[in-house]
């Protein structure tokens, strides 16, 4: 590939994630950003007109059915959107002989490993989400157009609904609030994974024989922690920052995922090795408190509460 500016599709631009690659692909080449509205994965031959039309050198997918619990009930629709559409994506980039980049999960395991997952590792997972995701990537590799599939977890943004934003919602409604303690991750910023989706992009529009780093890659904030340990770190910061909650880190109280009453079973270890990606990409991973602590300062700044 040579180093001039390719043409990226990004499909999902208001997503958690879709939302931050907006900006930080913008440094790439030029960017066509859809939403549902433009483009619906549901529709195959949109889907497949519209790759066509623009004919991106890149096709950025963080579109996804990603109801985790919902999902248990409406599979056909998960598959759908998160297999049946990745195929399509595949084949029209093969067609073309452009990038696929598609987003995957922790939850393609089962959370049963000791240690941290590698790429090398069986998926196994617990629920319809993650079977639908866990497809979702065979069908990729299954075409063999030029991918990267990255696999991230416990991501969250200022922009989104996700753990961090549930946890500050509670914490201002109640004086004490109760979080799982036994599931081990690290939480992941959208920012960081836009800002890394960005370098490896960056490098493969650089390097001659791009396509010897096509593959899956684990994308996490280093460190790790609990969701428990993360909530009384993101309520500690809250409190000092002068944030209106109620429940402060002392309020935080340990209980067990399997008190939980979820549709959809989730792994208990979500920790993703993420050395083939640096090795690779010569990309550093911060600890996952710099994010967080700029999570709660974004939302100070930003009169968000
Ligand atoms: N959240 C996590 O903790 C996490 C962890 C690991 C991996 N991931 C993966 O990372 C990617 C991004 O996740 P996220 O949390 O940023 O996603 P998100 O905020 O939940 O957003 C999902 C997006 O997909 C869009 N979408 C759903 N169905 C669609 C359809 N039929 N056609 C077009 N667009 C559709 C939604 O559009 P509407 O707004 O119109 O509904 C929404 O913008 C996903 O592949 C996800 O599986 C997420």
């Amino acid at each position: 590939m040579t180093s001039s500016s390719p043409k990226i599709l990004l499909l999902g631009k208001d997503s958690q994630l879709g939302w931050e690659l907006r900006r930080s692909l913008s440094t790439i080449g030029p960017l066509m950003a859809c939403d549902r509205q433009s483009v619906n994965l549901e529709n195959a031959d949109e889907l497949r007109s519209q790759i066509r039309l623009h004919q991106p050198a890149f096709i950025v997918n963080t579109a996804a059915y990603t109801a985790v619990d919902k999902a248990e009930t409406e599979q056909a629709k998960a598959y759908q959107i998160n297999e049946t559409a990745v195929r399509i994506l595949a084949e029209e980039a093969s067609r073309l002989g452009s990038w696929l980049v598609h987003y995957s999960t922790d939850y393609v395991f089962d959370g049963e490993k000791a240690g941290p997952y590698t790429e090398e590792d069986r998926p196994r997972p617990l629920n319809v989400y993650g079977h639908s995701k866990a497809a979702g990537e065979v069908a990729i590799r299954d075409v063999g157009c030029k991918y990267l599939i990255v696999r991230s977890g416990w991501l969250y943004s200022v922009h989104g609904s996700n753990f961090p934003w549930a946890i500050l919602r509670r914490a201002i409604e109640r004086d004490q609030i109760e979080v799982v303690a036994d599931s081990f991750g690290a939480p992941t910023s959208a920012h960081l994974v836009a800002d890394i989706t960005a370098a490896m992009l960056g490098q493969l529009n650089s390097l001659h024989k791009p396509e010897e780093l096509s593959g899956t890659y684990h994308l996490t904030a280093s460190g790790e922690t609990s969701w428990y340990d993360f909530a009384q770190f993101l309520l500690g910061l809250a409190h000092n920052r002068g944030l209106p909650i109620k429940a402060n880190p002392n309020h935080v109280f340990p209980v067990t995922g399997a008190s939980y009453a979820a549709a959809a079973i989730r792994p208990k270890n979500s920790r993703l090795d993420t050395s083939l990606l640096r090795d690779r990409f010569r990309v550093y991973l911060p600890d996952w408190k710099l994010h967080a602590r700029r999570f709660i300062e974004e939302v100070a700044r930003s009169r968000l509460l």
